[in-house]
């Protein structure tokens, strides 16, 4: 039987922390009291102008492939999971490669809006599995910046950019032990970017729009469900979890998922003060950061969570 092993992480953030004084400073009418009460957040990163989503992840995926003691030339898989794509088409992972030097792997990304890393990295290891594909790169990079209303505070204050990367290789072992997507597009309209190009201009709108509640009520709820269903699938119980990594949009959504699993706080990876929501990339950023700093270790039972528009969501379940 072929699985899956995630090999090495990578990350990158653009620029410097942005703080909420910061934002106030820029005009934005909100403080860092109601912004670090009501989400966690205190600083977020900016790509600067011209810098794209490409530019973000190639430095996250260098790291990986390097941490994963891989060449670029090993990779026959790439998958860019992102909602703010370069260009309409063609898509992200194609200019990836191209920047990284790879010629002939496939090359595609995946919409899922904040649960694009785990759908992509479900896929990558569904290919692992067939046997067609041996090494692939998985990115979450986003640049959400970009598709803000500044005169929204309900939103602007929440979300930052950045990228995260994983390499995972065909292994012997159970590096994935389960997994779990789901969608319900009866939400879209809770959390959306509802513009489209259409004759050189933007129809509807090109800026992002939520209804917080409902995306928190749903958010605490789905993650829930879906952390329990894959540990079921695996056999696994949730006090056998070393880490949670759910993604990174707010404190109080993280709070609540724990204590609705029964987890203890100090088992999650929280980075959504220092990052703000950087949508598909806070999972990878959060696991390359863990990593790093020696909490995530080999043998460790680490459970990664998306959830996001769609409204989309989904676990899965690794043994590192
Ligand atoms: O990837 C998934 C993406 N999104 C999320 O996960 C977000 C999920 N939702 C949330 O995190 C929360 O719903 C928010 C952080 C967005 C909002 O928190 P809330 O506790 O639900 O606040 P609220 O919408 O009920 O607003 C409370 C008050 C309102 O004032 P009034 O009507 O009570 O006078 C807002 O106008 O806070 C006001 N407010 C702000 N005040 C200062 C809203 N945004 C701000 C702001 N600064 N930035």
């Amino acid at each position: 039987m072929t699985f899956a092993r995630i090999l090495g992480t990578g990350s990158h953030l653009p620029g410097n922390p942005v703080s909420n004084d910061d934002l106030v400073a820029r005009g934005i009418d909100t403080s860092d009291a109601w912004i670090i009460e009501r989400t966690g957040i205190r600083f977020r990163h900016f790509a600067a102008a011209g810098e794209q989503a490409s530019d973000l992840a190639v430095p996250a995926a260098r790291a990986a492939l390097a941490a994963a003691g891989k060449h670029v030339d090993d990779l026959d898989l790439i998958i860019v999971a992102t909602s703010t794509p370069d260009w309409v088409f063609p898509s992200t992972a194609c200019i990836v490669q191209d920047k990284l030097g790879n010629r002939g792997a496939a090359a595609f990304d995946v919409q899922a809006v904040c649960s694009g890393f785990v759908y992509g990295v479900t896929i990558a290891e569904k290919f692992m599995r067939s046997g067609s594909h041996r090494c692939a790169l998985v990115v979450g990079t986003e640049i959400f910046s970009r598709i803000l209303d500044w005169q929204d505070r309900t939103t602007c204050v929440l979300f930052g950019d950045g990228a995260g990367a994983v390499v995972l290789a065909s292994s012997d072992a159970p590096g994935v032990l389960a997994s779990d997507l789901h969608a319900d597009g009866s939400y879209r309209h809770i959390l959306s970017t509802p513009g489209q190009i259409c004759g050189g201009s933007v129809v509807g709108s090109p800026y992002l729009q939520m209804d917080g509640q409902a995306v928190f009520k749903l958010a605490v709820k789905v993650l829930g469900e879906s952390a329990q269903s894959t540990l079921d699938r695996a056999g696994l119980r949730v006090d056998e979890l070393d880490w949670l990594i759910p993604h990174q949009a707010n404190i109080r959504i993280l709070q609540a998922t724990a204590k609705r699993l029964g987890l203890p706080m100090e088992r999650l990876v929280t980075t959504v003060g220092h990052h703000g929501n950087t949508s598909a990339a806070s999972v990878p950023l959060a696991l390359d950061l863990a990593i790093r700093d020696g909490r995530v270790r080999s043998g460790h039972h680490v459970l990664l969570q998306g959830v996001g528009g769609g409204f989309t969501w989904g676990s899965i379940l690794l043994r590192m």
